[in-house]
């Protein structure tokens, strides 16, 4: 019998926001995209509200929470009108997430050890509004330390270095790390979630990682779904993840 904990994917569609605000349409449209990437196996669906809403907006967050029959993931920065539209919404899962204008995309993780009592106050509120809430962390001992003493559920790892790592030593080592922390991480009692920059051909060794279940996905599936169709891009990449924790 396979023993295997359960690995789910959630797939972020920020991008197919990216699409539609390039031009200021109307289209592509973000819950056609949830939709399809549910058929294709999506187990959630993750979008990130930013502060400058450079792509998704809150009309976006509405009707897919309207709309999708998995769950929704938010991911939002910390700030007090985050919080004040979490706590409306009602989102089953909130990723908190560090956030910087300039940024192409998230680039780090975030500072839990820095600011243990806004995010114990945090994740005390969000939970209080019924929302499931996950830090997103380095692989960093301290860090995961600071999320379990601030009260979250739940860490989503930031496999960044592990996916931008460019030679063979350097990857080992970071995958290494993301193995080590997952590890600390479920002895503190918490839910290991991963993500960021993960794709086709690297996804499957964080997938071993016998203690994470979910890994957040968005830029590879959307990219290959310019040649497939995003059905068949999250069904490719779940078969992957699935392959590799199950065998
Ligand atoms: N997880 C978090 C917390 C993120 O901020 C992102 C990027 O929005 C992802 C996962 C997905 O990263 P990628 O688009 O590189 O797959």
């Amino acid at each position: 019998m396979n023993t295997a904990r359960p690995i789910a994917l959630g797939v972020n569609i920020d991008h197919v926001a990216n699409v539609r605000q390039a031009r200021g349409t109307s289209y592509p449209e973000p819950v056609q995209a949830a939709l399809a990437a549910e058929q294709g196996g999506a187990d959630s669906i993750t979008v990130h509200l930013r502060e400058d809403r450079r792509h998704i907006n809150e009309r976006d967050v509405e009707l897919l929470a309207a709309t999708i029959q998995t769950h929704l993931n938010l991911e939002m920065a910390v700030t007090d009108e985050m919080l004040a539209f979490a706590e409306a919404l009602k989102p089953a899962d909130c990723c908190l997430v560090p956030e910087r204008r300039e940024e192409l995309t998230t680039e780090g993780g975030l500072d839990v050890a820095g600011h243990e009592s806004r995010l114990r106050h945090t994740c005390a509120r969000l939970a209080e509004a019924g929302i499931r809430v996950s830090l997103f962390v380095d692989p960093d001992v301290a860090q995961l330390e600071a999320s379990a003493r601030v009260g979250a559920p739940v860490v989503e790892l930031h496999t960044g270095r592990y996916a931008e790592a460019t030679d063979r030593n350097s990857r080992a080592a970071a995958l290494r790390e993301l193995q080590e922390a997952a590890s600390r991480a479920y002895a503190l009692g918490l839910i290991v979630h991963g993500g960021h920059g993960l794709h086709y051909h690297n996804v499957q060794p964080v997938a071993m990682i016998p203690e994470i279940v979910e890994l957040n996905i968005g830029h590879a599936i959307v990219a290959r779904a310019i040649f497939t169709g995003l059905e068949t891009a999250v069904h490719d990449m779940k078969r992957l993840v699935l392959e590799a924790r199950h065998g």
